[in-house]
């Protein structure tokens, strides 16, 4: 071979490396650019989540501040701002104590900035965070911890709630003043049931005072003729005639029936009176007036008296009997409540028997009240035998305002008021069981101890 030749090929070899590489490089470019076009989109895409974010973040009505783990404020969306008044910039950087004049060391902030007790987190805390203007507020907060490129991150979450508090309280001036109306209402319902109720023993009080006056005017004149004959025995001049006066008198009088009548005449109107006294101890019991604190009532006795002024409520529908543990220790209690509960349910029952009633029937229905002790609790049971709640309703009788009854009826407010005098104010606790056609229990259980 010689030279030339040899030249040529080395050439032609490295045209074909040239080309060889030219490809490769090609490729490579390819692929880079690929990757390239991806990263693109990479960042776009967080580019944009983060976008997404920041405007969720932006959009909630929630305010959302986040710290660093000494409690420094990272971020402060606009929200947070709107709440507290104040720009980012007056605050990032700044401790969380510069909003809540409890400082750091609140029940809400127990954990920060070593907040380890993640169970704790998400949490809702009621606190008082301070404006930008140095006016105070309430606010529901939350906090939970997040991760931020290595970092912990701790967000806290807040919600200005005094409209909602304000709203609560003013719920609760309704409530009060609902309540006061149905005390009233049924004050006003009993009245005339419990005139009712007075009127007869009063009546009969009134006949037999009437009696005992004529009784005595007729015994005033055999007691007079009574003195001629004890100065005549003296005088030693007893006739025949003035014996026969006495005969003829006792006779005119009916002495016999007067001795029999008139104890028994003394005895009823002290019965009545007794009935009197009892309905007017029993309404002064009921309406226990301005009771704002618990005290230790007996129980049995308050069912009694409940019973007592508002027999006339239920008297011509059922035959109300009680089964009352003797032995029931007192129970702390705000008697006009409970009461007002007893009698709630009492008037319940009685509708419940009328509705269940044929109508042509008259037979009565029947109600029994049991008390007994349960453990720790006083237990109170009212049996019907009315009309019975339909499964489908028994889920809202406590509910205010929901009624089955027709307008001026009923107003759907017994056992809502049942329901927050028992559970709300005395811890109890209050159950319904029914069956329709035959009967409803309702079960109340108080606590021994307040
Ligand atoms: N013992 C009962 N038997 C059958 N249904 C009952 C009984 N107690 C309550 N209910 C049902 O529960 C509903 C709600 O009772 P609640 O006492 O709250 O209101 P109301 O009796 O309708 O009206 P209000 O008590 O305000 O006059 C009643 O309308 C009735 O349908
Ligand atoms: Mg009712």
């Amino acid at each position: 071979m010689d030279e030339l030749e040899l030249l040529e090929n080395r050439l032609q070899r490295e045209r074909l490396a040239r080309k060889q590489a030219e490809a490769l490089l090609e490729e490579k470019s390819e692929t880079l650019y690929l990757l390239n076009q991806d990263l693109v989109k990479l960042a776009a895409d967080l580019a944009e989540r983060e976008e997404a974010s920041r405007s969720i973040l932006e959009a909630t009505g929630d305010g959302i501040i986040t710290l660093d783990e000494s409690g420094r404020i990272d971020s402060f969306n606009r929200a947070a701002k709107g709440i507290f008044g104040y720009s980012q910039e007056q605050v990032v950087g700044q401790n969380i104590d510069k909003l809540f004049p409890m400082g750091i060391t609140g029940e809400a902030f127990k954990n920060i900035p070593h907040m380890q007790d993640m169970e704790r987190s998400g949490e809702l805390h009621e606190a008082t965070g301070r404006r930008a203007d140095g006016s105070e507020f309430f606010m529901e907060i939350s906090l939970s911890q997040g991760q931020l490129l290595q970092r912990r991150m701790i967000i806290v979450s807040v919600r200005d709630i005094t409209q909602r508090k304000k709203a609560e309280e003013e719920r609760k001036y309704m409530e009060i003043q609902l309540r006061q109306a149905q005390k009233l209402e049924s004050i006003g319902q009993l009245a005339a049931g419990i005139a009712h109720e007075i009127n007869t023993p009063i009546q009969f009080v009134g006949d037999n005072t009437r009696f005992l006056l004529d009784a005595f005017a007729d015994i005033e004149r055999l007691l007079s003729i009574y003195d001629q004959v004890l100065e005549a025995v003296r005088a030693n001049e007893i006739t025949e005639g003035l014996v026969t006066s006495v005969n003829s008198i006792a006779n005119e009088i009916d002495l016999d029936y007067l001795r029999s009548e008139i104890p028994q005449a003394i005895s009823q109107t002290l019965d009545g009176t007794d009935r009197v006294a009892r309905i007017v101890r029993a309404m002064k019991e009921f309406s226990h007036p301005g009771d704002e604190a618990k005290s230790l009532i007996d129980i049995n006795k308050a069912i009694q008296s409940t019973i007592t002024v508002s027999r006339n409520e239920w008297k011509y529908d059922a035959e109300l009997e009680t089964d009352l543990d003797l032995t029931l220790p007192t129970v702390p209690c705000l008697a006009s409540e409970f009461n007002q509960v007893i009698l709630n349910i009492i008037v319940n029952a009685v509708h419940a028997i009328r509705d269940g009633k044929s109508d042509d029937s008259t037979a009565k229905g029947a109600i029994l009240i049991t008390t007994k002790q349960e453990g720790d609790w006083a237990k109170i049971s009212i049996r019907d035998s009315g009309s019975g709640i339909p499964e489908a309703i028994r889920s809202k009788i406590f509910d205010p305002f929901f009624t089955t009854k027709g307008v001026g009826k009923g107003t759907g407010q017994g056992l809502a008021i049942a329901y927050s005098a028992i559970v709300d104010k005395h811890a109890g606790t209050i159950d319904v069981q029914s069956e329709v056609g035959v009967g409803t229990t309702f079960t109340i259980k108080l606590p021994m101890q307040g």
